[in-house]
């Protein structure tokens, strides 16, 4: 589903942010993706939404190398794949109604389906009852709520999340990891960058380590620099 070959990416001069990752997730799985600060996770996440081209490798996503992808079809491509960040990115002047009906409406769905998902999506993340609520009047972990609702209210089978608990207190973290846990096992491919090891651990899934650029480990090849071909 998703999968990289030999995929480098530099910015400038001397180590680039990513280093000849080849790494391949199949459809269904749960994946952390684990490293210290400025080792290439973000980077990683940016290359898989095309907002940034690898320098050299490629990047196939269900079964489309992406760098084929023309400039005109790259919002048709991000349609599907939902994502969140740290910072929710929510618009402050809608409601949280509004937000996750946003999504729906720059794909020109009909009012029809947008009265029908958008309850659907805010009762499954809990948070029917605030569906008037402006993202201030909401805790972060709400907010993050509403912002995964609306990165899957148009049904994407991948759903990449960078540090979606990296400004949130240890219960939101976990409320919200068990969602994207969920939303999992209703069939989404997830990929978690996080930097908090405790849930990671506890959580038994899939992690992926970057180190300066490099993929040091991965827990499913149980190799450095796994070729995804071994157990
Ligand atoms: N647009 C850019 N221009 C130049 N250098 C960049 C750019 N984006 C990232 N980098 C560099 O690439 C490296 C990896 O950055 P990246 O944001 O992927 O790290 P990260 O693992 O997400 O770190 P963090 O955990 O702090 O979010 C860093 O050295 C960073 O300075
Ligand atoms: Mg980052």
């Amino acid at each position: 589903m998703i999968q990289l070959d030999h995929v480098s990416k530099s910015f400038s001069e001397g180590i680039p942010a990513l280093n000849d990752v080849t790494l391949r997730i199949s459809e269904g799985e749960f994946v952390f993706v684990v490293g210290d600060s400025g080792s290439g996770k973000s980077t990683l996440i940016k290359l898989l939404l095309k907002e940034l081209e690898p320098t050299s490798g490629s990047i196939t996503i269900n079964n489309t190398n992406i760098r084929s992808i023309r400039r005109r079809q790259i919002p048709y491509f991000r349609r599907n794949i939902g994502c969140v960040f740290q910072d929710f990115r929510l618009l402050k002047d809608r409601n949280v109604y509004d937000n996750v009906a946003f999504a729906l409406r720059v794909v020109s769905a009909s009012g029809r389906s947008i009265r029908q998902k958008v309850p659907v999506m805010l009762s499954m993340v809990g948070l029917a009852a605030k569906y008037r609520s402006f993202p201030k009047q909401l805790s972060g972990g709400e907010q993050q709520r509403v912002a995964i609702a609306r990165a899957l209210v148009n049904n994407p089978k991948i759903l990449l999340a960078d540090e979606p608990t990296g400004n949130l207190d240890n219960n939101n973290a976990w409320e919200i990891m068990s969602l994207l846990e969920e939303i999992n096992q209703r069939g989404t491919t997830v990929v978690v960058v996080t930097h908090n090891l405790e849930i990671v651990k506890a959580m038994g899934k899939r992690v992926i380590t970057i180190q300066k650029g490099t993929l040091v480990s991965d827990s499913l090849t149980g190799a450095a620099g796994g070729d995804g071909d071994e157990n």
